[in-house]
């Protein structure tokens, strides 16, 4: 391996700078050459890269967002794409490609590897929702960036007796509903991962609630739900209608994706950002970087990319059973 090179590709998540910071730091001491590209598979399509150094990434450990950009790139999934993705990697003679981003990203890792260019997965999405991993790098501070949120907003609901429903990301995980839900004492908490009925699991809970004197809720729904029934805002004045609380709705939005990534993933990040060029150097390509029971590992991306994951329904069981 003389050169290898890293982008970040997809949404991007607190924690992607601390990663490119270790692939630079780890490159650079191990006599590479690192060749950062700018916006994903777009920016290796179209040779947009630069050399970077050890100083190329000083500063950054505390910063969100990706000092390399990200974008989602529906051109490389295309056989011309992917041939002018080769034809660049052949001209700056890259012998290997660190990408971090979520599973869409990995499969365009498993088809430059495919075709002779190694490379390696590190998982960086704030959904969490990567099969072969328990954790992915920015998830963590997205929670906390919920948390603090909904703290902000439980003030103004309890101070007007009100019920708050609060749309949170994850458009097919509810990774990020269920554990900042019961950091914030959700009383109802809707995944895209369990069976909900509005009438028992949202009314009905309230209801229960009222009937101890509770007066202001928090409902959370996972991005995934609120497409499904139609947006938070119908399900706020179903809320009104049939429980006499005043309500409002709050979608988060991408408020979730920014800021300085929290000790966890910059930790996390810098630990597979450093694995990640190790297993370049002992050859490997076509692997993802994982974290499980809090080791760092590696998989097939064919393998991981066929995983399955499923959501602690343990947690969501305690907080149906302490919500009330
Ligand atoms: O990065 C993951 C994610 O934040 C999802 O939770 C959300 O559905 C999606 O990205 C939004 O993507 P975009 O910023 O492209 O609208």
């Amino acid at each position: 391996m003389k050169t290898i090179a890293v982008l970040t590709s997809g949404g991007d998540a607190p924690g992607m700078n601390a990663a490119i910071r270790a692939v630079v730091r780890t490159g650079c001491q191990n006599g590479m050459r690192v060749l950062g590209i700018r916006r994903g598979f777009n920016g290796l399509m179209n040779g947009d890269m630069y050399e970077m150094n050890l100083r190329s990434v000083s500063d950054i450990i505390n910063r969100g967002g990706t000092i390399l950009y990200s974008a989602r790139s529906p051109e490389f999934k295309t056989d011309e794409g992917l041939n002018r993705a080769l034809r660049v990697c052949k001209e700056n003679s890259i012998d290997g490609i660190v990408i971090i981003g979520g599973d869409g990203s990995f499969r365009g890792a498993r088809d430059l590897s495919l075709k002779g260019v190694p490379c390696i997965g590190i998982p960086g999405t704030i959904d969490n929702d990567i099969a072969c991993c328990d954790y992915t790098i920015g998830y963590d501070t997205a929670m906390n960036t919920v948390m603090e949120m909904v703290d902000r907003i439980r003030d103004t609901t309890e101070s007007h007796d009100r019920c708050s429903v609060v749309e949170v990301m994850g458009r097919r995980a509810g990774y990020i509903a269920l554990n900042a839900g019961i950091a914030v004492g959700a009383t109802s908490i809707l995944i895209p991962e369990v069976e909900f009925d509005i009438d028992k699991d949202v009314i009905e809970t309230m209801q229960k609630t009222q009937r101890t004197d509770k007066k202001h809720f928090i409902v959370m729904v996972a991005e995934g739900v609120s497409e499904k029934i139609g947006g938070v805002e119908r399900l706020t004045k179903y809320i009104e209608e049939k429980t006499g609380v005043e309500s409002r709705a709050t979608i988060l939005g991408h408020v979730q994706r920014g800021g300085s990534p929290s000790l966890r993933d910059r930790l996390v990040g810098s630990q597979m950002g450093n694995y990640a060029v190790h297993i370049l150097m002992e050859g490997k390509g076509n692997r993802v970087v994982a974290m499980q029971k809090e080791q760092i590992m590696d998989f097939d991306i064919y393998e991981a990319l066929n995983m399955t994951k499923s959501i602690d329904l343990g947690l969501y069981k305690t907080a149906l059973e302490i919500s009330i």
